[in-house]
């Protein structure tokens, strides 16, 4: 049997009170909000208010500082970078990104290790516009010589799309590299940040990519419902008419914000009331260094609690990234991963399903309003669902090894 590190322990009373929730989300979105982010939403917003239109341009600005950590020539307010919002979920403005900067003649290189860079390909299709595919296993990140072969023997390539932190796994994905090799090719690059802008290090004009997609979820910790992408303003400045969309077009969204300041369509008016107090929260954490911190730390204590009690993580530390951890399914038959989910939701901790084609696994995230006291609970919880369980062996079915 692992070793037991506490009885259950549901949330803290102070902590249930200082996210307004009985219940923790380990997973990779929606997340655990704060109180006041919660508290942000009861105010109703006029669209073309003053008011709506000054805290729109301020979380746009924000969202254009944080995508430049070096504090280049991104934080200098937009000069170089606009953020464009659209309403939806990340997935829209990663449609609405591909869509509108990949012209019609053009042609996209996907560095696919997961659901969402596939996700990038199927949107590819249905906008009828040229892609193709580099792809690695799950928990494998992409060979820079294959990129650079691919890149230098398929010269109709324009832009290159890759996933910072492919969610599917938890894998960090190496942008830095990545970026030079497409720099010094001459193609444009879309980095998918969605599941780690604002918590990893990322400078969009160091790297010198075209565009960042983001959302007001994940690592900001507003509410779900927004996505934006951050482009640089010479790249977008040439898309018009490139978008066979029309809400879904970047260039007009842009054109209209910069016109009057206002939204072309019913702007999801609550949820960015929520994202500005989840902005000023994050920069009161100390920003990207603060939140990478608080996540590293949820980060640690989750592995190493999960493997004091047998698991097996997926990935190895150096490609791990401090957003969500994938575990092999335990190979004891006393392991079912209804009853153990059910169990834990019920004490306060909802955790995910793998999305891994490669093994059956599940998830457990380590973002969102959530402390290391919430994750060194939620691991002495699942200790004790586990015994609960009977469960004895939380070693993987394919090698029966223990970690
Ligand atoms: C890396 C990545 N890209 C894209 C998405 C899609 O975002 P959404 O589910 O908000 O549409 C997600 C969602 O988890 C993600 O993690």
């Amino acid at each position: 049997m692992p070793e037991a590190i506490a009885d259950p322990v549901r949330p803290a009373a102070s902590r249930a009170a200082s996210t307004g929730n009985q219940q923790f989300l380990l997973t990779p979105g929606p997340l655990t909000t704060s109180l006041g982010v919660k508290q942000a939403m009861l105010k109703d917003w006029g669209s073309r208010d003053p008011a709506f239109i000054a805290l729109n341009a301020d979380i746009r600005h924000r969202l254009v500082t944080i995508a430049a950590a070096s504090g280049g020539a991104a934080a200098s307010g937009g000069n170089d970078f606009v953020c464009v919002p659209v309403q939806g979920s990340g997935t829209f403005a990663i449609e609405a990104t591909l869509g509108t900067l990949v012209p019609p003649d053009g042609k996209l290189l996907v560095l696919v290790n997961g659901a969402y860079g596939e996700r990038m390909m199927k949107i590819m299709q249905r906008l009828g516009r040229r892609a193709t595919a580099l792809t690695v296993a799950e928990d494998k990140t992409h060979d820079l010589g294959e990129v650079q072969s691919t890149l230098q023997g398929d010269p109709a390539i324009t832009h290159v799309a890759a996933v910072h932190c492919e969610t599917t796994s938890g894998i960090l994905n190496p942008i830095e590299p990545i970026a030079d090799q497409v720099h010094a090719e001459g193609r444009a690059l879309i980095v998918d940040a969605m599941s780690s802008f604002g918590a990893l290090p990322l400078d969009a004009a160091a790297l010198s990519c075209a565009a960042v997609v983001a959302s007001s979820n994940k690592c900001l910790e507003g509410a779900p419902g927004m996505g934006y992408a951050i482009v640089r303003q010479d790249v977008l400045a040439g898309c018009e008419g490139n978008s066979p969309s029309l809400a879904l077009d970047l260039f007009d969204q842009w054109r209209a914000m910069e016109g009057n300041g206002q939204w072309r369509f019913t702007p999801p008016t609550h949820v960015m009331a929520a994202f500005h107090q989840a902005l000023i929260e994050h920069e009161a954490e100390g920003g990207v260094p603060g939140r990478y911190r608080r996540y590293r730390q949820n980060c640690d204590i989750l592995i190493e609690g999960m493997q004091k009690l047998g698991f097996r993580p997926l990935l190895p530390a150096a490609s791990q990234a401090p957003v969500i951890v994938t575990f092999h399914m335990p190979a004891d038959p006393r392991f079912d991963f209804k009853s153990f989910y059910d169990r834990l939701a019920a004490l306060g901790y909802v955790i995910y399903p793998g999305k891994l084609t490669v093994a059956p696994s599940f998830r457990i995230g380590c973002i969102g309003q959530v402390m290391p006291e919430d994750m060194q609970n939620a691991v002495a919880t699942i200790a004790s669902v586990l015994e609960d369980m009977g469960v004895q062996d939380c070693g993987p079915a394919s090698t029966g090894e223990r970690a």
